[in-house]
């Protein structure tokens, strides 16, 4: 008869998506916070060149991080894959080819601050357009989901079915089109030449001068957004599923998170501070809040996981974001404290901060924020 485990090394602690990361020979960084991505130590990375690292942050494997760099010079070999993966540039510029088996290229020319679509099960790949300095690139996604769900890497990395639907040559303007803007605060596109300059809509349900603008690329269900938080002011704290990745682009400041129920806790908020290319990913129904406390605005980029409902037609035939953009917090929701509800030493903390980087900006004594 067969021993029952004792030690930790007896029991089956690991993942598939645990075992994938191994294989392919680089670093996985967990937690739920990492502090530059751009520096981020990777490792080599045989099966596609250039350096890789992946990661597992949140205590959750739905949504992942791939952060790549490519050497001067330098190109990865092409991939297609059955998950869904959003590219995003943090330094460098270059190009990524498309393409569906049998049909021509294309090519999409990118630099810092550029965000593409990478189709689902296309064939992509990436070229670094520098001589002299490495790029690189960030690919959110949902790796981690698919392989833990069909554990077959066959299945996930050699499958030929090609989702015209989503992605073929015939649709001529994938990249060119300039999107869509569906309604407040959705807009659908499938390539951004740099968020950092995108035009939000205002969300004042989430914070004071707040933006916000959900995003719908790759004809896929990617949850992502953009967010902007003014100089000066700081969004209410929420919390939600787990799998949300915030990545700052721009600015600086810092995040407040904690568990439900030590709301009034000033010993058992976590504080981190925050500047471009950190990455804070909350844990399941943990309270996080964004900060700014940089001259100039905090810019955040979040990919949030893929369960969004699809855009779908009305009775007359238009487009409606049924779900998409109903996601606002009603006023007073467990999920969202308010700033007239918060625990006051919240807001003090926030102006010595001001006081300290220079910002003179203060928020009016009390507002409902929605
Ligand atoms: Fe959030």
């Amino acid at each position: 008869m067969s021993k029952a485990p004792t030690t930790f090394e007896e029991w089956w602690v690991g993942s598939y998506y645990r075992r994938f990361v191994e294989r392919e020979g680089v670093p996985l960084y967990e937690g739920s916070i990492l502090e530059d991505l751009a520096t981020l130590p990777l490792g080599d990375w045989e099966r596609r060149g250039g350096k890789a690292a992946y990661t597992r942050l949140g205590d959750q494997e739905e949504v992942n991080l791939q952060i790549v760099e490519i050497p001067p010079k330098g190109e990865l070999k092409p991939e297609r894959h059955m998950y869904e993966s959003i590219m995003y540039v943090m330094k460098g510029s270059g190009a990524t080819t498309i393409w569906q088996d049998g049909e021509p290229k294309k090519t999409v020319e990118w630099k810092e601050g550029a965000l593409l679509a990478i189709p689902l099960n296309a064939w992509h790949q990436e070229f670094n357009g520098s001589a002299d300095e490495p790029c690189r690139i960030l690919f959110g996604t949902n790796m981690a989901q698919v392989i833990n769900l069909y554990h077959n890497l066959e299945f996930v990395f050699h499958n030929s079915f090609k989702f015209t639907d989503r992605y073929s040559c015939a649709m001529e303007n994938f990249y060119a089109d300039e999107g869509k803007h569906w309604n407040l605060r959705l807009f659908a596109t499938n390539f951004i030449p740099d968020i950092r300059r995108f035009q939000l809509d205002r969300w004042e349900e989430r914070g004071i001068r707040t933006f916000i603008t959900r995003l719908y690329m790759g004809n896929s269900l990617s949850q992502l957004h953009i967010l902007e938080v003014s100089e000066g002011t700081y969004v209410t704290a929420h919390r939600h599923n787990p799998g949300a990745h915030v990545v700052v682009i721009d600015g600086g400041g810092y995040e407040l998170m904690f568990q439900p129920g030590d709301e009034r806790n000033a010993e058992k908020r976590q504080k981190v501070y925050i500047k471009p290319y950190s990455v804070v990913a909350p844990r399941a129904n943990e309270f996080h809040q964004h900060f700014n406390t940089a001259k100039g605005p905090l810019r955040q980029l979040a990919f949030k996981g893929w369960v969004r409902r699809p855009l779908s037609t009305n009775s007359k035939g238009e487009y409606d974001s049924v779900g998409a953009a109903r996601s606002d917090d009603p006023a007073g929701s467990s999920f969202k404290i308010r700033y007239d509800r918060e625990d006051p030493k919240i807001r003090e903390e926030y102006y010595i901060e001001l006081e300290r980087n220079g910002v003179s900006l203060r928020l009016e004594p009390v507002d409902q924020g929605g």
